[in-house]
């Protein structure tokens, strides 16, 4: 999901069947009273709860209500008119079908239809009842969405990180409001930035079929991949191999071996503004690489003889001039001590500081429990979190270290 290089004009509202429905119309309201055009989507459930006149007078557009218009004459492809004509959609109130339909790319009726050939950025506020919600076939939905990029508004009290909603009560529209302005605002804060980040683990070969690795899924890298491109920003992301699948307008060259890694990030550390390091780097290789296949006919024992990698942060700490450098520290025990020598050691700006000893955190989870150090030595503890919503929080932090050094102040 991408926020194109332009500004957020026209804003797309999709209304499902839910009680809150009425709460629309003062959405469309706010959200015209702020500058934006609004088109409005009613769902068939939805016209049940507000009636599309509401709307079309409160947006000063056509309300539309179905895939296809009851003039013949009418030769619109609905769906592609609107999803070109979006800058942005808002589904409020998301009901449990459409979150549903969303999860599983079902496209039955104008709104699923319109979202699937949208490009831009999904905005949902779920409304339903407090059974529902909390439904794990509900929750994974919403996970499984969060994770594609879609953004949420919280019910209430619930995690967002772990899907959990409150009571299922939609989100007020000055809420809603809030929500979107933020997201407009920070759709180009990093436009003219170049940003390279690596991922997952690498792999060092043994011989031609075996290698040594470690558990890294690369979910972290995307996520932040994921997160810069949606900033405007310019994206280079190097990983190890992982099952995660390229991201649209994200350039991903995929390696092997910390070599390999070291040699793309050497060759476009230079250019870039910010270099995240998320990759768990092997910090070890077997110094000599079998031909072929080792076999255990011939050997009775191996000896391996690891040499050391090449600390590939710490050397572009070394280089480093303009750039912004972040690390990400895995750590067992004196998480913050280790992590702050590791800040230290490899001249960052900040280090990220996980701890491995946690289910809910670091390799191959969906969420994230770290704590975020600065060069003032300052530790700021964050709550759990999904990987995705991390990401948001470090190019928060990126855009205002920025905005801070743009005004002169040293960070
Ligand atoms: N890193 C790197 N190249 C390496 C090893 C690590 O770029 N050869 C980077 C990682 O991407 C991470 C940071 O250095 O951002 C810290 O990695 P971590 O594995 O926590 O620490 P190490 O420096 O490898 O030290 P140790 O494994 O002894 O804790």
């Amino acid at each position: 999901m991408a926020l194109e290089k332009k500004t957020i004009k026209n804003i797309l509202l999709g209304v499902t069947g839910g009680i809150a429905a009425y709460k629309c119309a003062e959405l469309v309201r706010l959200i015209k009273k702020e500058g934006f055009q609004v088109k409005v989507v009613l769902t068939r459930n939805a016209t049940r709860f507000i009636t599309p006149l509401t709307m079309a007078v409160l947006s000063e557009n056509k309300v539309y209500t179905g895939l296809f218009s009851a003039d013949e004459e009418d030769q619109e492809i609905r769906h592609i008119s609107l999803a070109h004509w979006a800058d942005m959609i808002v589904i409020a109130p998301a009901s449990a079908n459409t979150v549903a339909k969303l999860a599983y790319g079902i496209a039955d009726d104008l709104l699923s239809s319109t979202i699937l050939a949208f490009e831009g950025e999904v905005v949902l506020a779920p409304a339903m009842n407090m059974v529902m919600i909390k439904n794990p076939v509900v929750k994974d939905n919403i996970r499984y969405l969060l994770q594609k990029g879609y953004y949420f508004i919280d019910t209430g009290k619930g995690s967002l990180a772990c899907g959990d909603y409150g009571d299922g009560r939609m989100a007020e529209p000055a809420e809603i409001l809030k929500f979107l302005n933020k997201r407009i605002a920070r759709s180009h804060s990093l436009s003219n930035k170049k940003i390279l980040i690596t991922a997952s683990a690498t792999r060092e070969p043994l011989d031609q079929v075996r290698f040594i690795s470690n558990y890294s899924t690369g979910k972290m890298g995307f996520a932040l991949a994921e997160a810069a491109r949606k900033r405007g920003a310019e994206v280079i992301l190097i990983t190890g191999p992982t099952f995660l699948t390229d991201i649209v307008g994200v350039t991903t060259i995929r390696v092997n071996s910390a070599a390999e890694m070291r040699e793309q990030v050497v060759s476009h550390f230079e250019k870039s503004d910010v270099f995240i390091s998320a990759a768990a780097v092997a910090d070890f290789r077997p110094v000599r690489q079998f031909a072929g296949k080792i076999k255990k006919e011939e050997n009775d024992t191996i000896m391996l003889e690891l040499g050391k990698n090449v600390d590939i942060l710490k050397e572009a700490g070394e280089k480093k001039e303009r750039q912004l450098l972040i690390g990400f520290a895995a750590e067992a025990e004196k998480l913050n001590e280790n992590a702050l020598s590791k800040l230290k050691s490899k001249n960052l700006d900040y280090i990220v500081v996980n701890d491995i000893t946690r289910e809910d955190s670091g390799f191959g989870t969906d969420t994230n429990k770290v704590s975020i150090i600065n060069r003032k030595e300052e530790v700021t503890d964050l709550p759990l979190m999904s990987k995705n919503e991390l990401a948001e929080y470090i190019f928060d932090l990126i855009t205002s270290h920025f905005e801070q050094h743009n005004k002169g102040i040293i960070v």
